[in-house]
């Protein structure tokens, strides 16, 4: 490709002429021929020898190694090269690169087929400095390990890096995974030698569903690769991998400290404090959720979208109530994606008492079932007395309102009523 753009002028200045006689087509084959047919290729370039990939316990990190063809062993004068190709299941494509050294590092996704291949590639006075590549290459195939029961891959791996502190990750674990089963988690990144197991489970109902890996941070800007795999009483579990850079799992903390003023020229000023995090304020956005009641009672509801942490509305009429609360992340100049933090507590001007609007009703509706309750056993009760202290008087003198009682009321509560009714009796008596 240099080699034709070099010649490029050339073949245009030539263009319009060739182009009139039509030999233009005649031109491109000479050059073609010529390419093809160049001298030096008297070398029989063969590709690598003794490809392997060697795992050394790194979740997927293997190491490729080949030797260079016995037939290019006593070849001097030659500079020699190798065109490494990789299927990188991670991303979904073939990786190509060159290098001098015979071996390479490169991460592979160990639940899916390994698949290298490598070229040699010759230049230097041997070849009169043109680069020869190996028509044939070496190649390699390595299918993943068939074992574990089938379908017990954990799933729906996610990670949540709280305010870039608390790093914690969770799975789902298949449904087919035996009662019996023991979940581990292990995870890898440069700098470590060997993969870690996780130094931290999380629980749910005695079964292990995550990792809490505070205290023991992991590096950002950084591949992390997990494994979840484990072993029942069936046999083993079919392990899982995953992989993510953590700082792409942030959930920073809800901002708070929201603060209202009104100005004088009828403006509202919010502004917010985020809790302090490992992040710089340059790279947090937020979102403000505006809550405004007009005078006439009309609600009103948005979304603000903030730069910086503080924000300047007009304020319209001094019987309206504005009412705020923000969220933060971490924005996409900083990180590829980020998480919403939680709401921070609503702020209102003018201050109000109750402003979680959805707390209010359900609060009055309980108080008021309390007292419409405690109304009712008090008119019973009055009812009881009265009817009792009625009975009395038609009744004998020496008969008592405790022998009535029993027939209405269990027995513990008479004692009480009676109590209360013979207290009463005096009222009732002097009323009656
Ligand atoms: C390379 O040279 C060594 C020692 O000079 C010799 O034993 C070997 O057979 C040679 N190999 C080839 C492929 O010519
Ligand atoms: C993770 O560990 C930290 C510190 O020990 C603790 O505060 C946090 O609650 C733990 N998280 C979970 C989900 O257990
Ligand atoms: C899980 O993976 C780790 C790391 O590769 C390995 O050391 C361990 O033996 C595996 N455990 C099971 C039960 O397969
Ligand atoms: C005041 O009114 C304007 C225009 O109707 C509106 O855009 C603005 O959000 C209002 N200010 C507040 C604080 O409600
Ligand atoms: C505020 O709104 C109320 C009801 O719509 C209206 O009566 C009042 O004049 C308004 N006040 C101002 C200062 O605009």
């Amino acid at each position: 490709m240099i080699f034709f753009l070099q010649f490029f002028p050339l073949f245009v200045r030539f263009l319009p002429m060739a182009n009139r006689s039509g030999a233009l087509p005649l031109l491109m084959l000479i050059f073609l021929t010529w390419r093809g047919g160049m001298p030096c290729c008297a070398i029989t370039v063969d590709p690598p020898e003794d490809l392997a990939v060697l795992d050394s316990g790194r979740l997927g990190r293997l190491e490729i190694v080949w030797r260079l063809p016995s037939s290019l062993m006593n070849m001097t004068k030659c500079q020699l090269q190798y065109q490494l190709e990789y299927f990188n299941a991670y991303k979904n494509k073939w990786e190509v690169l060159r290098t001098l050294s015979t071996t390479y590092s490169a991460q592979f996704d160990l639940s899916k087929d390994v698949q290298v291949k490598v070229f040699t590639i010759l230049n230097g006075e041997c070849t009169n400095n043109k680069m020869i590549k190996s028509k044939d290459y070496s190649e390699l195939l390595v299918k993943p390990p068939n074992t574990g029961i089938w379908d017990t891959e954990a799933t729906d791996f996610t990670c949540m890096y709280h305010n870039m502190e608390n790093l914690e990750c969770i799975w789902t674990s298949s449904q087919r995974t035996p009662a019996s089963a023991q979940q581990n988690l292990f995870f890898w990144h440069r700098l470590l030698e060997q993969a870690v197991e996780c130094p931290s489970y999380i629980f749910s109902g005695g079964v292990r569903k995550g990792c809490n890996f505070t205290g023991k941070p992991l590096p950002e800007f950084s591949d992390i690769y997990f494994c979840v795999n484990g072993s029942s009483s069936e046999g083993p579990l079919k392990p899982a991998y995953f992989s993510l850079q953590i700082q792409n799992h942030v959930k920073a903390a809800a901002p708070d400290k929201l603060n209202l003023q009104t100005r004088p020229d009828r403006h509202l000023e919010i502004s917010w404090e985020n809790p302090a995090g490992k992040f710089s304020v340059d790279c947090l956005e937020w979102e403000v959720r505006h809550h405004h009641v007009g005078a006439d009672g009309t609600i009103l509801s948005k979304q603000i979208h903030a730069r910086n942490p503080s924000l300047t509305l007009t304020f319209n009429n001094s019987s309206e109530i504005n009412c705020f609360k923000v969220r933060s992340r971490l924005n996409s100049y900083c990180v590829d994606k980020s998480i919403w933090s939680d709401w921070s507590p609503e702020t209102c001007h003018p201050e109000m008492k109750n402003i979680e609007p959805t707390v209010e009703p359900e609060m009055t509706l309980v108080s008021v079932y309390i007292y419409i309750a405690v109304a009712i056993v008090a008119i019973l009760m009055v009812s009881l007395c009265v009817w009792a202290a009625i009975n009395m008087k038609k009744s004998k003198p020496g008969k008592k309102v405790d022998s009535l009682l029993p027939k209405l009321i269990p027995k513990t509560l008479t004692l009480g009523v009676s109590k209360i009714c013979s207290s009463k009796k005096i009222t009732t008596d002097v009323m009656v």
